[in-house]
């Protein structure tokens, strides 16, 4: 199978088949996750978290993100590969377009930004100089303090909307993604329709063209409280490898996210 491009997952959305995606941050995860069928890896700033035990995203830095990029690169075959752009790492277009270069030297396909309107011209840049950008909506961890906790977003009708919009005028200025981390499912589907290129979902509800998990998370082996929009895959299933294949099939099938894996 040749590695998925934006074209690949695009025609999957076009055709009506959900598309799924899990976190990686190395070589030998990429590889059971491509046998898995999986359709995409995020090389997530999630790693600070889950890889050195950080309490938040904040402190991943760029080179992190280029190591684990190269990592997982070295034994992907098949996924399309998206890569976190750090905290801070994109305050101005000129800053975004050094570091997301370095990305996509690294081995990603398209890089992931945190935020609203005022990443329009970022977007814009990056993207008429080639590099292809996931705009990421609703809970944004790189702004938890602002934000104030780890919250569902967009629970009122003008927080919705604000939602809606930013994803159109994200996707005009040249996102060729979106994700959207912890919202209604009302809401997920509110801005799936509202744009034409695809929509990751996290805790967004059933109705996105594709779903994202932590790897850790899915496998059950992530310290703490679960989460209600994770689904714990080892609960079913005796081999990691069968776990990955469950989810790259519930995820096709649509049994996954189920009623209890979404906010109203
Ligand atoms: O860093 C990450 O893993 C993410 C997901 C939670 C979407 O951004």
């Amino acid at each position: 199978m040749p590695q998925n491009t934006l074209h690949t997952i695009s025609t999957m959305k076009a055709n009506g088949d959900k598309i799924s995606m899990l976190t990686s941050y190395d070589s030998t995860f990429t590889h059971r996750i491509n046998e898995a069928g999986v359709d995409m890896i995020l090389v997530g700033d999630s790693l600070g978290m889950v890889l050195q035990g950080l309490d938040s995203t904040l402190p991943v830095n760029i080179t992190d993100m280029i190591y684990h990029t190269r990592c997982v690169k070295a034994s992907n075959s098949q996924c399309l590969i998206m890569s976190d752009m750090p905290f801070m790492t994109y305050r101005t277009p000129e800053e975004a377009m050094t570091n997301a270069a370095a990305l996509m030297q690294a081995g990603a396909q398209i890089v992931k930004l945190e935020g609203g309107l005022w990443l329009k011209d970022t977007v814009a840049k990056l993207f008429e100089q080639g590099i292809p950008v996931c705009a990421h909506l609703g809970l944004t961890p790189q702004a938890i303090n602002k934000l104030g906790g780890y919250r569902v977003q967009g629970r009122t009708p003008e927080e919705a909307q604000t939602m809606i919009d930013e994803a159109v005028a994200l996707e005009a200025a040249g996102a060729s993604m979106i994700l959207l981390e912890c919202v209604p499912s009302a809401v997920g589907k509110a801005v799936t329709e509202a744009v034409s290129v695809p929509v990751i979902g996290i805790g967004a509800g059933p109705d996105t063209d594709a779903q994202v998990l932590v790897l850790h998370d899915m496998l059950g082996i992530t310290p703490g409280k679960k989460i209600r929009f994770v689904k714990n895959f080892m609960e079913q299933e005796n081999t990691i490898q069968d776990a990955l294949q469950a989810y790259a099939q519930e995820v096709a099938s649509q049994d996954f996210p189920a009623p209890e894996h979404c906010f109203e």
